[in-house]
């Protein structure tokens, strides 16, 4: 089970994502809060930062201890010690987190109303090295269920996507084809079909889609060890600036695009993680090893 990339749970940036910020197109999780008032839904697509519960039990860690000690304090498929972004995400919008898609005909159908949760931890915008639905795939799921007449118009004109993109790719990438040279194109490649996924979902009926930039890269434990967790591994933090700025463009071309009110978002998760890890500096520039390493249990990135 491949869980490179997918350290979450953001309860000690909470209050960095709420930090203003002032460029057009992307924007601070409060920016979201109290657009709702209870009534939105939320379609989530995505990996593990925001996966709630469909990966399946065998194989899957977020199955296993330590994961979920903190909330709900046993694991329940989350990829974190407690909470990820969906929660937090749904808890701005004063509703229930989303029901896995995984478990939509278990559940009491008035939990539907909150909208579903397609994401997957592992996956990808394109096949990663797990072998469960890509975005595309979680896509269909959505369609599928609109079809079937689950969700209305009017529901859907109430909802809110939030679309993840943690980095499988890269890792997928990096592992199979070794090649720095050919990174810049990949990139374009990736951040296209984020754009193609991004209009398939508005064309499905959602108004508005938030998206979120890709966290450093060099900074996530299992890269940052190579320092002994004093430092992040700053040429990977390039390839994170390079996708968002090319994110960022696409965001921003998609809303000229499209003009019928779609809003169209990129949460700027890159920014809270270099806030909370520059939080941890000493005044010698480098990392307290010790927070770090404590901070990185918080976050539910166990393998450090
Ligand atoms: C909640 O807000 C939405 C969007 O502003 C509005 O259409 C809806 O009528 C409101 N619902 C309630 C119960 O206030
Ligand atoms: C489903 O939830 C609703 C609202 O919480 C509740 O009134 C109802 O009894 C539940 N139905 C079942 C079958 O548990
Ligand atoms: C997603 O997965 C399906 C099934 O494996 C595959 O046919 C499709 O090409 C994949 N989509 C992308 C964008 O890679
Ligand atoms: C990965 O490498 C193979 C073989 O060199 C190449 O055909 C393929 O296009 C590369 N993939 C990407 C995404 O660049
Ligand atoms: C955004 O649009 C501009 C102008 O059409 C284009 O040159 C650029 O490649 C687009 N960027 C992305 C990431 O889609
Ligand atoms: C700063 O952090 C580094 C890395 O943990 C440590 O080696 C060093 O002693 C710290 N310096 C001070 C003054 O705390």
């Amino acid at each position: 089970m491949e869980k490179k990339l997918q350290a979450s749970s953001l309860s000690f940036l909470l209050f960095l994502l709420l930090l203003p910020t002032t460029f057009t197109g992307i924007v601070a999780i409060n920016e979201l809060y109290g657009i709702y008032n209870g009534t939105a839904k939320l379609f989530v697509f995505g990996d593990s930062y925001v996966d709630t519960g469909n990966s399946p039990k065998p194989g899957a860690g977020s199955w296993k201890q330590p994961y979920g000690s903190t909330f709900p304090q046993k694991p329940v498929g989350r990829f974190s010690n407690g909470r990820v972004l969906t929660d937090y995400i749904s808890m701005f919008l004063r509703i229930r987190s989303p029901t896995p898609f995984k478990w939509r005909r278990y559940v009491n159908k008035t939990r539907l109303r909150y909208g579903m949760n397609f994401a997957y931890g592992g996956t990808g915008v394109f096949n990663t090295l797990v072998n469960l639905p890509n975005m595309t795939t979680q896509i269909d799921f959505f369609q599928k269920l609109i079809q079937e007449n689950a969700y209305t118009k009017q529901d859907l004109d109430s909802s809110i996507a939030l679309v993840s993109v943690a980095g499988n790719d890269y890792t997928n990438f990096l592992v199979k084809n070794r090649s720095l040279e050919k990174l810049p194109a990949f990139t374009a490649s990736l951040v296209n079909q984020i754009s193609l996924n991004l209009k398939r979902i508005q064309s499905l009926g959602v108004k508005k889609i938030a998206v979120t930039g890709l966290e450093p890269l060099g900074c996530l434990p299992q890269i940052s060890v190579a320092s002994a967790y004093q430092n992040c591994i700053e040429p990977l933090n390039l390839i994170s600036n390079t996708h968002n700025q090319m994110l960022l463009q696409a965001v921003q071309n998609l809303t000229h695009e499209i003009s019928d009110g779609t809003v169209f978002m990129m949460l700027d998760l890159n920014g809270a993680f270099m806030t909370a890890i520059n939080n941890l500096r000493n005044h010698t520039g480098r990392i307290q090893h010790l927070k770090f390493a404590f901070c990185c249990v918080r976050a539910g990135m166990y393998l450090c």
